[in-house]
């Protein structure tokens, strides 16, 4: 099977970071190599976790460069150096320029921290409170010019209980953020997502594996003939 060089691009904690070393190292991804990780904030502890894992750590901010288009063409730059097949945003907090999505069409992940369409941008788990909604949850999608607009690859449902705060809730979906990403990774790294217009298709996919992870139905209590 084909080998994968990935780079990411974090700003700060990196969980979903981590969640992806562990993954490599647990033998889950077995084709894949974490290449680089690119950090525009000096002082996050995603660059810790990079160094801890042997990761080459990378620091490129906007200021270093004279607009926005240069910053983003220097990191295509930087991916191409190191034969990069996939680019992963594990809480990169800005909008990837259009340079980076031109030099890797459908090969640049996102994950955000609720089911979009619903509650793209900042603070998705909040939004998701304040609307008041009983589901909430992730979704991994590949990247397009859009704020999270993107085809959709993977998401889990997460319930909203009535006394959550947005720590709790952002911790339960967190869980389940770490264990989707890992996943769309795993299935890239396989060759079976095909973009299709606005829809992945999940090739070959088995019982399990259709790209949602969500409670079982209840049975229905009105059964059709
Ligand atoms: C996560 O909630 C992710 O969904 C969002 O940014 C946050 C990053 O957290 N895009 P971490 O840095 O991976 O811990």
């Amino acid at each position: 099977m084909t080998r994968h060089n990935l780079a990411v691009l974090a700003s700060g904690r990196g969980s979903n970071f981590q969640a992806i070393i562990d993954a490599v190292a647990n033998g889950y991804l077995p084709h894949v190599t974490i290449r680089v990780l690119v950090t525009d904030n000096p002082g996050a502890y995603a660059l810790d976790r990079a160094r801890q894992h042997g990761i080459e750590p990378m620091v490129l901010t906007p200021r270093q460069f004279s607009s926005r288009s240069e910053y983003y063409n220097a990191i295509a730059d930087e991916f191409r150096k190191r034969d990069v097949s996939l680019v992963v945003l594990a809480g990169f907090m800005r909008i990837v320029g259009k340079e980076l999505i031109q030099a890797f069409p459908n090969r640049i992940m996102n994950i955000h921290p609720a089911l979009l369409p619903s509650f793209p941008g900042l603070h998705g788990q909040k939004q998701a409170l304040d609307y008041g909604v009983r589901v909430s949850g992730c979704t991994v999608h590949f990247v397009d010019e859009g704020m999270d607009t993107g085809p959709v690859i993977i998401q889990a449902a997460v319930p909203v209980l009535d006394d959550d705060t947005e720590e709790t809730l952002s911790s339960r979906i967190l869980t389940y953020e770490h264990q989707i990403y890992p996943e769309a990774i795993r299935l890239f790294a396989e060759g079976r997502l095909e973009v299709s217009g606005r829809r992945v298709i999940i090739k070959g996919a088995a019982a399990g594996e259709a790209g949602l992870i969500a409670p079982p139905l209840p049975a229905d209590p009105f059964p059709r003939q």
